[in-house]
């Protein structure tokens, strides 16, 4: 039409407006609702974040009491989704065994979250992040082999998580405190960041009229990839490789300059951050006190942190301002609690599970929202006749 302006990537287009989530990515802030992330890690729980980035204000402690009471009542599955299970092979990747558990749970309920109903809304706002944890450690223990535990409910979100992934039938188990404290921080510091391509692909499935389970279920498959939640894992398993083959960092650093085979360096780099990503400040330390505290010392911490040096003092990094991101760091953490790597992307989702809600609920709530539906150039054949048969 002449009006259609190209955007690979939509980097210089924006899809909406949104009160929910500031980033400056050359000053390196990021806040949810206002508040700076710094603070939100140190002193908030996953469920305050929760209701705050739904809601827009922190929950007052009766709210906060109710809302986490109405999610430990939520926590169980129904017994026949238990079946669902073991229709997958136990080698399933986690992430497309969460995806399809989730657009399964929908067939449970009757409307399920239909938009245009606030109280189907929010008992599916609840359903999901009651859920959510459940189903993904049915994922973890249906990889292990190991029998699904029933939700506890009288335990707090993370350690009743801890406790379906770490726990077994034969003894009871032991919350340690290192372990909760430190995945609470963890989720919090992935539980929103404004318009990613997951975040985007739940709101685009949302704008079609589509339910809540539907349009989460999609933004988990969108969050799989390597450029974007699956990046937790790629470094995992680049720090290992890098180990395994003796290479040596430098070697490794020189191959990701030349473009060897495509080869990046994963965690580094990021769409929106030009600088240090807030996030990844945090989880470096966390790292650190994590691993001092479960009195673990991982060689892969020391080769992270030798590969960051290198890369932040090279031109290549320098000129491009690629530095570390939230997935650099948090993998040598995942790792230390004793989390499979293909589970990292897992954990990914269920920190970012109320962003994706809060956006669904601000995009169906705005009169401006109309159905997501990009333009495109046509640049293919012209009108061309058949050949004559
Ligand atoms: N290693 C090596 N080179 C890189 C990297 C990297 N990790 N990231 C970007 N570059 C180069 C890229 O090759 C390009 O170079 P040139 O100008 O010579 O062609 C330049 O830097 C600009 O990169 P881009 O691909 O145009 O940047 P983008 O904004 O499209 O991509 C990104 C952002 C995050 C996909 C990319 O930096 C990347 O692939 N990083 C590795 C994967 C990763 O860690 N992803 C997690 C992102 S944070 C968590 C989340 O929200 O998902």
């Amino acid at each position: 039409t002449g009006l259609t302006a190209l955007d690979y990537g939509f980097v210089n287009t924006a899809a909406t407006k949104s009160d929910i989530t500031y980033i400056d990515g050359d000053a390196g802030i990021l806040r949810y609702r206002g508040y700076p992330i710094e603070q939100l890690a140190k002193n908030s729980s996953y469920l305050e974040v929760a209701w705050l980035l739904i809601h827009g204000e922190l929950p007052t402690a009766d709210q906060l009491g109710e809302f986490d009471e109405k999610i430990r009542r939520h926590t169980l599955l129904h017994e026949d989704l238990k079946h669902f299970f073991s229709a997958l092979p136990h080698t399933a990747h986690p992430m497309a065994v969460i995806s399809s558990a989730l657009s399964a749970l929908s067939t449970y309920y009757e409307n399920a979250g239909d938009p245009n109903d606030p109280e189907q809304v929010e008992l599916t706002t609840i359903r999901l992040l009651a859920k959510l944890p459940v189903i993904a450690g049915y994922a973890h223990k249906k990889a292990l082999g190991q029998a699904f535990l029933y939700p506890d409910n009288s335990l707090s979100f993370v350690d009743n998580f801890l406790r379906l992934n770490f726990g077994n039938m034969a003894e009871p188990y032991e919350i340690d405190p290192v372990l909760s404290t430190a995945l609470e921080q963890l989720l919090i510091l992935h539980a929103d960041h404004e318009q990613n391509a997951s975040t985007s692909t739940v709101r685009l499935v949302g704008s079609t009229g589509a339910n809540l389970y539907a349009s989460v279920s999609a933004g988990i498959n969108a969050l799989s990839g390597p450029l974007h939640g699956g990046a937790n894992e790629a470094v995992l398993e680049m720090l290992g490789r890098i180990r395994d083959s003796g290479e040596g960092v430098q070697r490794f650093v020189d191959r990701v300059k030349n473009k060897e085979d495509g080869v990046k360096l994963m965690g580094f780099g990021h769409r929106v951050y030009k600088n240090y990503d807030p996030r990844a400040k945090i989880v470096k330390e966390s790292a650190d006190q994590v691993l001092a505290q479960l009195g673990i010392s991982d060689p892969l911490l020391d080769l992270a942190k030798e590969l960051e040096q290198i890369a932040l003092e090279d031109d290549y990094f320098k000129e491009r301002r690629l530095y570390p991101n939230v997935d650099f760091y948090t993998g040598v953490i995942y790792k230390a609690m004793g989390f499979p790597t293909r589970m990292f992307t897992v954990l990914f989702a269920i920190g970012r599970l109320p962003g994706w809600i809060a956006h669904w609920r601000e995009m169906n709530e705005d009169p401006q929202t109309k159905i997501g539906r990009p333009q495109q150039l046509y640049m293919g054949a012209a009108e061309r006749d058949l050949p004559q048969r």
